[in-house]
């Protein structure tokens, strides 16, 4: 395979629909107007040389070596700062121009290092490429002269050097940093001859504002800005395009390889989702993949206190099988079951599902969905009829006031929140529903028109306060409601949502947050053309998260925020196949599609298709699985690729249940928390290792494909068909593409997906079928998919937490995420990610902190009604006095501990982000640390003991 680069047409496309014809060396040609010159030529093959122009950034006209003529007009135009215009006849070669072009060169390369042969761009060099280009031979300034060749390398970021002395100051890099980024974080410096670039105040990077989101490393032509992994081991010889397999914005990539190693990953210019932009997880922190805590070899034991003995596949999963069939002998059909995760992929995730219904034959199949999103599924699939976001990510691009509640984007979902800052700068208004203030609230060029900082748990008083303004001031959009949603629930609700109980002045007390600000958000949401509604899970792990889901929708509809591009409701999913794993069929009570298990005639689909009688009871969720556990009568588990141990509330009830089982079996790239109360653990793949499809948050299904071998032997769906043969129930899948088949042939809405269409068209938005062949990048268009094609107003009474505040636990501790580290943490805390984020802190406001005589770095206990953890302080005016904040990354900070066992009522969707506590300073760990750090010991000795892991 050979290394294809992609095509830079110098400058970004332009869509307007005016039409321009115009002749380029004799060429006809035809572009949208305001397209560049550049642009144009390069349309039909002719690539005019340039040196500060690439297409991810907005033309800068400084290097002229783009110079072209143009018949009529005076002197030499910088074709990429020049637009189309009609009739024009443009010359891109001639002697005078190749001439002037030389000149230039000439001054560039005087002032640069010709040390091109040892140069780690060696051969992906646009100043070398320009050189030759240009016919460059000799250049006759004197390299003894005044230069920057002795410029001070910075090498603080771990993951790209920075070396001046090959700078050309094309400033693509600050373009790239301000236009594709939205972080500012650098600036060129000084005039003429002393102007350079700097991050920050000429700072090093690690210290200035930069994020590493690697835009500006694409962005540079010379190898100023270099990845260090291609210093290292040189430069990539063919790409792969896949997909991140990290958070839910579901970035495409190329894989840039040498051999089986991974070069570098670069962001896929196509890639519908992103565009050519990525955050520093996906570009940069792909290392854990070959990491050395990989466990490669399957292993099994008899007890948790037994050392690991590393056996055979054969072996582990004919041990696996006869465990879990032992044990529906002992204690019955439905004491074992199996959870999926949403890092695996869809045909993974549905092999799961089919292994627990077929194969163990019952419904206890769960997902970690479960502790997200699931108040997602139950509310727009009541409300709109459908489980998912309205819009694809592209529609920001034309929301006028956008409105984020408890979801912080640019921590948590980096390139679309980058997307969200590029038309905010444009001007759309911004409101922010949270009780911290993250980023969006004000960063460079980006101001919150509003920021609501409500007190955690009041999510649904402050929607309902919202919705009474629409209401009574008689803002609601009457045509949409009237044609396009039924009329006699809206009535209902408007009589409910009417009552002064919900006007924002009776629920000031509730929510902190002041009436007129209130009033002011909803009149600017309902008036301001396209209103658009991003939410994540400070909407959904609430006690009611599903009502403030629903509350959320009943916005939308009132408004006529729906239906349109510009618009819509959008749950930002967290990890990378959120979306897909639901759509999976993953929830105990649902299939493939959103569908009853106990509706007969999907489930006699699945029969005939499947061959077996099917349960058409609902089985255990993962909390009713760990209630069991602990009763005696749930007994043998099989995760795949999910860290329960860590990642559920109320752990210490998690931990408890899992020594009560009998056999948990854990499929996983390490020896995670799970792992170390299992059974058996069979070594899975990372995203580089195999074949699959993810689906991101705008329901876009994008391929996942293999890059290298599976350290372990094997993909994750093999494994599983393995043990789905063992159990007895046969499974005969050659490729994953068989599986995606089997999923469409049973799924209405992926009815028209296949591998085939995904690579045609890059990715796909389902519903895909009939109807919508190419898939569907916006929703309920026409009508929404319930039946009968109406939207459905429900009621959303607030009822507070029972979670509440009081002298023993005085402050709120509320959860989230941050940029550089992902979830449980397993994969980015085995990179070099740490260098950002090495510890999880507690973030407290300075008046609770001085109080308390905190300061920052102190050691504070955290204790709540569960239990208590120790974290150090980070003293932070971005939360409100009264609440504390801290992410969730490391096991060992125990954050779960303390979180309880309230739930969302309609999903059990865990309370994570409400949890009453105290805080105080403290000198040592918690109780519970000290015995985690024992068991962890204790654990990886066990495996030491056994094995000898690659
Ligand atoms: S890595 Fe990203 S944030 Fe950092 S300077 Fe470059 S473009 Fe800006
Ligand atoms: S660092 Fe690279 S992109 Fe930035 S100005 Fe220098 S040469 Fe251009
Ligand atoms: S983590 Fe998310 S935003 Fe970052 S590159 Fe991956 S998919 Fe894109
Ligand atoms: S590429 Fe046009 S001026 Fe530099």
């Amino acid at each position: 395979m050979s290394m294809n680069k992609e095509q830079d047409f110098g400058t970004p496309a332009r869509t307007a629909s005016t039409l321009v014809n115009l002749e380029i060396d004799g060429f006809q040609v035809t572009a949208p107007a305001g397209t560049s010159v550049m642009r144009a030529a390069a349309s039909i093959g002719i690539d005019i040389p340039k040196l500060c122009a690439t297409d991810s950034v907005e033309p800068f006209g400084s290097c002229r070596l783009c110079v072209v003529q143009i018949e009529g007009a005076r002197g030499m135009p910088a074709s990429c700062i020049t637009p189309v215009a009609e009739g024009m006849k443009v010359v891109t070669q001639n002697k005078k121009l190749a001439d002037v072009r030389r000149g230039i060169m000439e001054l560039y390369i005087s002032d640069h290092p010709l040390d091109c042969l040892t140069c780690s761009a060696n051969g992906d060099c646009e100043l070398q490429d320009m050189a030759g280009a240009v016919g460059l031979r000799e250049v006759r300034y004197n390299p003894q002269g005044e230069n920057h060749l002795n410029a001070v390398k910075d090498e603080s970021n771990p993951y790209f050097s920075f070396d001046p002395s090959k700078c050309i100051v094309c400033s693509r890099c600050v373009r790239a940093c301000e236009e594709t980024q939205g972080t500012f974080a650098l600036t060129i410096d000084g005039r003429g001859f002393d102007s350079k670039v700097s991050p920050g105040q000429n700072e090093a990077f690690m210290d200035s504002e930069c994020v590493s989101c690697g835009a500006c490393v694409q962005a540079c032509p010379t190898a100023t800005l270099m990845e260090k992994s291609v210093i290292e081991h040189g430069q990539p010889e063919h790409a792969v395009v896949t997909t991140c397999a990290y958070c839910g914005v579901g970035c495409s990539f190329r894989a840039e390889m040498k051999g089986d190693q991974v070069i570098r990953m670069v962001p896929h210019k196509d890639g519908k989702a992103n565009h050519g932009h990525s955050c520093v997880k996906g570009r940069f922190a792909f290392g854990y993949a070959t990491h050395k805590d990989r466990i490669t070899q399957p292993m099994i034991r008899k007890s948790i206190k037994d050392p690991w003995q590393e056996v055979s596949w054969e072996e582990a999963i004919s041990y696996a099988a006869s465990e879990l069939k032992r044990i529906q002998a002992n204690y019955g059909i439905g004491a074992i079951g199996g959870i999926t995760s949403s890092r695996c992929t869809n045909e993974e995730t549905y092999l799961v599902q089919k292994l627990v219904r077929a194969g163990f034959g019952n419904n206890n199949v769960d997902t970690c969905a479960r502790v997200c999103h699931s108040p997602t599924g139950y509310g727009l699939k009541q409300t709109f009829g459908e489980s998912s976001g309205t819009q694809n990510f592209d529609s920001v691009m034309k929301a006028d006031v956008i409105m984020v509640i408890g979801a912080n984007p640019t921590d948590g979902h980096p390139v679309f929140g980058s997307l969200m800052k590029k038309r905010l700068r444009q001007g759309a208004k911004l409101v922010v529903i949270d009780p911290r203030g993250i980023d969006l609230v004000k960063t460079p060029h980006v101001k919150a028109d509003y920021h609501l900082k409500l007190r955690p748990g009041t999510n649904v008083a402050l929607i309902n306060a919202i919705a009474h303004v629409v209401v009574t001031e008689n803002l609601v959009d009457q045509d949409f409601v009237q044609e396009r949603c039924e009329t006699a629930a809206f009535e209902k609700w408007t009589t409910f949502i009417a009552d002064p109980r919900h006007a924002p002045e009776a629920t000031e007390a509730v929510t902190g947050v002041p009436a007129a600000d209130v009033r002011a958000a909803a009149r600017l949401y309902a008036t301001g053309a396209n209103g658009a509604i991003y939410y994540g899970l400070g909407v959904t792990e609430h006690s009611q998260g599903s009502t403030t889901v629903i509350g959320i929708a009943n916005l939308a509809m009132a408004t006529g925020n729906l239906g349109r591009e510009g618009v819509g409701v959008n749950p930002l999913r967290g990890q990378n196949n959120v979306q897909g794993s639901c759509d999976m069929g993953s929830f105990p009570h649902e299939f493939p599609g959103y569908r009853h298990v106990s509706d007969t005639e999907t489930r006699t689909l699945f029969e005939n298709d499947w061959n077996v009688i099917l349960e058409s009871e609902p089985g255990l969720r993962i909390p009713n699985m760990f209630d069991a556990a602990s009763d005696g009568t749930f007994k043998g588990l099989y995760v795949e690729g999910e860290d329960i141990a860590q990642s559920d509330p109320d752990i210490q009830h998690v931990h408890h249940a899992l020594r009560e089982m009998e056999c948990v079996i854990v499929q996983d790239l390490f020896l995670n928390e799970t792992a170390k109360f299992a059974h058996v653990f069979l070594p899975g793949s990372s995203f580089l290792e195999k074949n699959g499809t993810f689906t991101n948050a705008e329901r876009r299904i994008s391929p996942v494909r293999k890059v290298m071998k599976p350290l372990g032997g094997y993909e994750d769906w093999e494994i599983t068909q393995l043990l789905s043969n063992a159990m007895g129930y046969p499974m005969n899948y050659s490729h994953p593409s068989e599986i995606m088949a089997e999923i469409a042939r049973l799924t209405p809405s992926f009815a028209s997906v296949s591998y085939e269409k995904i690579d045609s068209l890059g990715s796909v938005q389902w519903p895909c079928n009939d109807e919508t062949p190419d898939g569907t990048p916006t929703m309920h268009e026409q009508s929404f998919m319930r039946p009968g094609g109406k939207g459905l107003f429900m009621l959303t009474e607030y009822v507070a937490t029972q979670e509440r505040t009081t002298r023993m636990f005085p402050l709120i501790l509320t959860t989230g995420r941050i940029l550089s580290q992902y979830n449980v943490g397993a994969q980015t805390r085995r990179t070099e990610n740490v260098a950002w984020h090495s510890e999880d802190r507690l973030e407290i406001h300075p008046h609770d902190a001085e109080d308390r005589g905190i300061v920052n770095d102190d050691w504070v206990g955290i204790k709540s009604r569960s239990g208590e953890t120790v974290l150090r302080a980070l003293i932070s005016e971005r939360v409100q006095p009264g609440v504390v904040y801290t992410t969730f990354h490391f096991p060992e900070s125990g954050a779960n501990v303390i979180t309880t066992d309230n739930s969302d009522w309609a999903t059990n969707c865990p309370e994570y982000k409400v949890t009453a506590v105290q805080v105080a300073k403290v000198s040592q760990s918690s109780e519970w640390q000290q015995k985690y750090e024992a068991f962890s010991q204790q654990q990886l000795e066990l495996l030491e003991q056994g094995s000898h892991h690659a």
